[in-house]
């Protein structure tokens, strides 16, 4: 911090024009070479302008220190205004923000999305997303997150679409579809799922399903994933507390209206997917096969019947054949009627 004086300045003309230089420079430059000499700026808490000077450009970007890879600094300036957080000013998530060149002494606190914001909601409580954070935290996806598995999900894989500074009200703007996809992205992801050791058939099976089925003749108004997993708080079929564990799946069918006093036998019927029971249960594999079989032979049997019958009303063989018969004299007259014409053309052509 050797260019540090107490004097507050404004980014001026030239500091700008070195920023501008920055931008996607692929150097390891220390912080201060972007401001010109015996500069330092204090920034107002509310300053969310002074930021984006130089935030706000597209590809304000820098190799980091151990050169091995490219750090993004810029916030989109239109998408952070019309995020659910553009009413936010960017100290009330940075605090630690407060001049520039900036000052991390210890090391800058990644902001989580549990932290108290230091903002308040309309009735004035203070605003966090702990509630939802812990939820997260306590998942079969935060467990995994835990242990530094990049294949787990985070909160910016579903919202902002990766990006902290823009993410969008996600209750009404989503889609059935949409809210799926949130999922399959990774569930159908066989490499992924083996990796992690989790079926790679919870989507195939899923869209065997009648729930699916409605949503592909348009109804909205059906269970997709997260209605019986739930959004943030996922857990394996083993853990007790899971909305999906044998003795919850029932009340999982009852919730909400969908379907009150339903049963487990009802609940694991073919509602969801039918095909991960299947695989556990060679029973069930058996009667499948066996309904297959029994339902193709009888439709076989049935047509075979059809037609005997028919045959023996009929003869439709004789009848066939009588066709046949008819069709070969039809095309012989209609070549006949043909001949003079392709005469003509052959003497027109080649004679
Ligand atoms: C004069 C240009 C400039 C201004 C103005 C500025 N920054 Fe920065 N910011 C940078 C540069 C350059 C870096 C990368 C080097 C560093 O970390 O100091 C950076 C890094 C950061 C980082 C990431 C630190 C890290 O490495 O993880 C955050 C967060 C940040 N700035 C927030 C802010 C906020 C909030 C404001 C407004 C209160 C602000 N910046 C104003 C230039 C600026
Ligand atoms: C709602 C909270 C929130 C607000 C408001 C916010 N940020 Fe961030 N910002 C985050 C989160 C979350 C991260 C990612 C975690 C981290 O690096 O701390 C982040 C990261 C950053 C980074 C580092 C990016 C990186 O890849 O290392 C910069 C730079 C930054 N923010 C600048 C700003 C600026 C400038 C503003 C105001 C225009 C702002 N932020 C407003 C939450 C916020
Ligand atoms: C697998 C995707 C996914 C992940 C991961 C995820 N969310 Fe969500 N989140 C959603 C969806 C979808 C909705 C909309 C829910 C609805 O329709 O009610 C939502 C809604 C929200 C809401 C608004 C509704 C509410 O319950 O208050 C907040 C806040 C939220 N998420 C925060 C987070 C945070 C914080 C994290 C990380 C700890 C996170 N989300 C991780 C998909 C996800
Ligand atoms: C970014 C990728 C990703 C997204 C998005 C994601 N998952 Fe997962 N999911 C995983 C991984 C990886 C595991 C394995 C976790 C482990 O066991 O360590 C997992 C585990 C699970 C499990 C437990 C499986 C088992 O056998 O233990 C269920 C259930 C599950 N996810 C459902 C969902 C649902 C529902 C959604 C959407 C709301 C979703 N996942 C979104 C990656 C993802
Ligand atoms: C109608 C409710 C319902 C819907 C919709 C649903 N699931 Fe499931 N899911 C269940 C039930 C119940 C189980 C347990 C099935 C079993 O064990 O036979 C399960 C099992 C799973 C498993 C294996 C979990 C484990 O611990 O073994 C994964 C992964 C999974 N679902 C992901 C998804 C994804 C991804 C979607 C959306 C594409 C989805 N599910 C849609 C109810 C549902």
């Amino acid at each position: 911090m050797k260019h540090r004086t107490s004097q507050r300045a404004h980014l001026s003309a030239h500091g700008l024009a070195l920023l501008a230089g920055l931008s996607l420079l692929p150097a390891t430059l220390p912080a201060q070479t972007f401001l010109p000499d015996q500069q330092h700026l204090f920034f107002k808490a509310d300053d969310t302008k002074a930021c984006l000077k130089c935030h706000g450009m597209a590809n304000f970007a820098f190799r980091d220190s151990s050169l091995t890879r490219v750090r993004d600094l810029s916030v989109a300036a239109a998408a952070y205004n019309a995020s659910v957080h553009g009413s936010l000013h960017c100290q009330q998530c940075h605090p630690e923000v407060k001049e520039y060149p900036h000052r991390f002494e210890p090391a800058r606190k990644v902001v989580g999305c549990g932290d108290d914001c230091h903002a308040t909601d309309p009735k004035g409580a203070p605003y966090t997303h702990a509630k939802v954070a812990d939820e997260f935290g306590a998942s079969v996806h935060g467990a995994t997150l835990k242990k530094k598995n990049s294949d787990a999900p985070t909160c910016l894989s579903c919202h902002g679409k990766g990006s902290p500074h823009a993410i969008v009200k996600a209750r009404k703007a989503v889609t059935i579809t949409e809210k799926m996809a949130l999922c399959v992205t990774c569930h159908d992801d066989h490499a992924v799922m083996t990796r992690n050791k989790v079926t790679t058939e919870a989507v195939s099976s899923y869209k065997r399903s009648f729930h699916y089925k409605a949503i592909r003749f348009g109804e909205t108004n059906t269970a997709v994933c997260q209605d019986c997993h739930t959004v943030h708080g996922v857990l394996p079929r083993d853990s007790a507390r899971s909305t999906i564990a044998p003795a919850n799946v029932a009340r999982t069918c009852g919730q909400d209206k969908c379907h009150p006093g339903a049963n487990m036998n009802f609940a694991m019927s073919g509602a969801n997917h039918l095909g991960l029971r299947i695989e556990r249960e060679p029973l069930l594999w058996f009667m499948e096969n066996f309904f297959l079989v029994l339902t193709l032979g009888t439709l076989v049997m049935l047509l075979v019947g059809i037609a005997l019958d028919v045959q023996r009303k009929y003869g439709w063989l004789a009848l066939a054949g009588k066709g046949t018969r008819a069709v070969g004299r039809r095309t012989l007259r209609l070549t006949e009627a043909a001949r003079p014409a392709l005469r003509f053309a052959k003497r027109i052509l080649i004679d």
